[in-house]
């Protein structure tokens, strides 16, 4: 499939407008008689608002509205599935810091910010608990966020330790992390006088908020138009719609006019998720040669009291490595914390740390190579789904990166490598990701110019959708990419799915892919143009399940996963213990590339996530105020430029005729998945310090 314009580094066709400010994202939306939105949270993590005194608030300059539970306008039933989680001021319960209390809507955003520090709370605290030590008797099991159960077996694990000759059994920890994109949360939002609701939204999922919006406010969803046409970044908090969408919505009820609300930075630590806590026990069992025999891992990861989200820790246990006897148990703790969500390779970032510190550390009892390790443990099909993969160009992923690292330079013995006075440690993990295939349908016109105009309301969170998207479309037309316009987020276009589980590339691309075809085949059939068509292409799988299909692909008897590797290099200081990744090989195999240069930022932008994990994130939170403390950039770390190495990106060809009708796997999320474990593995390589609680920070080698 690899012609013509697909799988180019074709820049990005939104590059210009976004480096001259001419892409707007939703909180650039100046519409006429707009109304400004500060939202006013708790200050307590659990127990209740006793009173809210919002008279001076309410006589303040500008002030148009201090909406409190109190003088909320009575709101029907909810319509849809989406409506009941987390719906804000319906009750005067607090169970988490940083819960929405008011909201204060005035003429400018400054007044309305300073009349919201007058208004006045008043709580009735209780004991609140925001830490997971000390409460794991009070864990439950639940489905995990992927719809999975929460325990899973194959074999019989007691029997294959007791084979086991060599045994390891450890814990592992992963602290809270936050998203921080770079684009706050942010909506703009009007009614007009037929109670239709217009929103400009920053979102993953343009038809989630739809849904969610109509379900809060019980009008019909084709009365909820919402657009997002450049979004800064989501990595899943801008997954499900957070109540602040909502209360901007709700104001504009009141007010009745257009309001905005953005969250500060400060409010994007309390509003829309963050990765949770894990606390990972490994008991990994192999024999003399090497073989995995048994693998445990009993995870837990905390929730909040309001929602249930169940991070899937265990998912690369059950894949990943060929082991008879595997046992995998997720359990939650509920925290009055936030709720967590989804994170940049949610359940797989946090698992891959212990399960690829685990190996390293058996392949070191062995005293094997880990790459010999990992090969010897090779997986040729998934085991617990008993499923061959779709495609799974691991060995090649492998064999390339470690030749391009120099990983056979490595000498095995602990702190034998140096540079300069520099102490140096390799170290390499392993990475995989689903190929999340959902349904999604695409419209194509084109017109008596051969113009071509491709619509589906799937969405570009900085990942290049309409760059890729007008590449798929011009090849199977025929025509230049120059002659496509791509419309993406607007309600109005042809479903697609949130942007989220790696799956626009493969879900919207496919869509494309067969609505592009069929114009083409009505073009060879004689037909002239101006033509329209348009195609729904899926696997009847993920959000949007429900709607029916032109084309069903038929995924059922794949196990479908993206595979890659990372090696780095650590430089430490003997003397001040400063780790430093000095240089990083990722080699990653996903299908049909549409885009050489998006993909490849998209596997870099994750790697130099990875190392942000690795070493730096971290979120605090207060035991006694129940609340986060770094709650800002300047001391919630993430990678700066000076952090970040030289960085190759090695994307091995793999063409799969199984995964999708457009062959290609996500790449948004694999790179990060392992990352962290590589820069763990180099550490330990070069100080003898096995750090198994993420981030790995200079005082945890001192
Ligand atoms: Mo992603 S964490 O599935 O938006």
């Amino acid at each position: 499939m690899n012609k013509g314009s697909i799988g180019k580094p074709r820049e990005r066709v939104d590059g210009r407008l976004k480096v001259t400010g001419q892409a707007k994202y939703a909180a650039e939306f100046e519409v006429p008689n707009l109304a400004y939105c500060w939202l006013v949270q708790s200050t307590i993590a659990k127990g209740r608002v006793e009173s809210i005194d919002t008279s001076e608030a309410e006589h303040a300059p500008g002030v148009l509205a201090v909406i409190t539970a109190g003088n909320m306008p009575a709101l029907p039933k909810p319509t849809t599935e989406h409506a009941s989680p987390q719906r804000p001021l319906l009750t005067d319960e607090i169970v988490f810091s940083g819960q929405n209390i008011a909201v204060v809507v005035a003429e400018t955003l400054e007044q309305a910010e300073y009349a919201a520090s007058l208004v006045k709370a008043t709580y009735r605290p209780e004991q609140h608990n925001v830490l997971v030590d000390g409460h794991f008797d009070e864990a439950i099991s639940v489905q995990n966020a992927q719809g999975k159960d929460s325990h899973v077996s194959r074999g019989q694990l007691d029997a294959g330790l007791q084979e086991s000759s060599l045994r390891l059994d450890q814990t592992y920890r992963t602290p809270t992390e936050h998203h921080n994109a770079m684009e706050p949360h942010a909506t703009v939002a009007w009614w007009s006088d037929d109670a239709k609701l217009t929103a400009y939204d920053a979102t993953q999922g343009v038809n989630g908020t739809q849904n969610t919006l109509a379900g809060a406010f019980g009008v019909p969803p084709r009365d909820v138009h919402v657009m997002s046409p450049f979004i800064g970044g989501g990595f899943g908090s801008k997954g499900q719609s957070w109540p602040h969408t909502r209360l901007a919505a709700l104001a504009a009820k009141v007010v009745k006019r257009p309001v905005k609300l953005v969250l500060t930075r400060k409010q994007m630590f309390t509003s829309n998720g963050h990765r949770p806590e894990t606390i990972q026990h490994n008991v990994f069992g192999s024999n003399e040669e090497g073989k995995l025999l048994a693998m445990q891992h009993a995870d837990y990861a905390h929730t909040s009291i309001h929602e249930t989200f169940g991070e899937p820790t265990g998912n690369v246990f059950r894949m990943l490595y060929s082991c008879p006897n595997v046992d995998i148990d997720e359990k939650l703790i509920r925290l009055n914390v936030p709720a967590p969500t989804y994170m940049r390779a949610p359940g797989e970032a946090s698992g891959s740390f212990s399960m690829e510190t685990a190996m390293d550390e058996v392949a070191e009892k062995l005293g094997l190579d880990p790459l010999e390790f990992w090969l010897r443990n090779y997986a040729e099909t998934d085991e617990m789904e008993g499923k061959p993969y779709t495609s799974k160009s691991l060995r090649e992923c492998y064999a390339r990166g470690a030749e391009a690292f120099g990983w056979s330079k490595r000498n095995a013995a602990v702190g034998s490598m140096k540079e300069r006075n520099l102490l140096v440690g390799y170290g390499m993990a392993t990475a995989t990701y689903p190929s999340n295939y959902w349904n999604a349908a695409a419209r194509i016109e084109m017109d008596a110019n051969g113009n071509v105009l491709v619509q589906i309301c799937s969405q570009d969170i900085g990942t290049g959708t309409y760059t890729i998207l007008g590449q798929v479309a011009a090849d199977a037309v025929g025509i230049s990419p120059d002659l496509v316009t791509v419309q993406l987020a607007d309600s109005r276009l042809p479903f697609a799915p949130l942007s989220a589980g790696s799956n626009s590339a493969t879900t919207a691309g496919s869509a494309v892919l067969l609505a592009a075809r069929k114009l083409k085949d009505q073009l060879t059939k004689g037909n002239k143009p101006p033509l329209s068509v348009e195609v729904s292409a899926g696997t009847g799988r993920g959000p949007g399940a429900q709607m029916e299909l032109d084309e069903h692909w038929d995924s059922s008897k794949y196990s479908a996963h993206g595979f890659g590797a990372h090696f780095c290099e650590v430089h430490i200081d003997p003397d001040l213990r400063t780790i430093r990744v000095a240089r990083w090989v990722g080699a990653f195999a996903l299908g049909t590339v549409l885009n050489e240069r998006t993909l490849r930022s998209q596997l870099l932008g994750a790697i130099v996530w990875g190392i942000g994990m690795g070493l730096m994130e971290e979120t605090y939170v207060d035991a006694n105020l129940g609340r986060y403390l770094n709650t800002n950039l300047a001391e919630y770390h993430v990678p700066t430029n000076k952090d970040v190495p030289p960085i190759q990106v090695i994307i091995v060809p793999e063409e799969d005729e199984h995964v999708s009708p457009i062959g290609a796997k996500g790449g948004g999320e694999i790179g990060i998945v392992g990352a962290a474990a590589a820069i763990g593995n180099a550490v330990y390589h070069a100080t003898g310090k096995r750090i198994r609680h993420l981030p790995i920070t200079l005082d945890k080698i001192l």
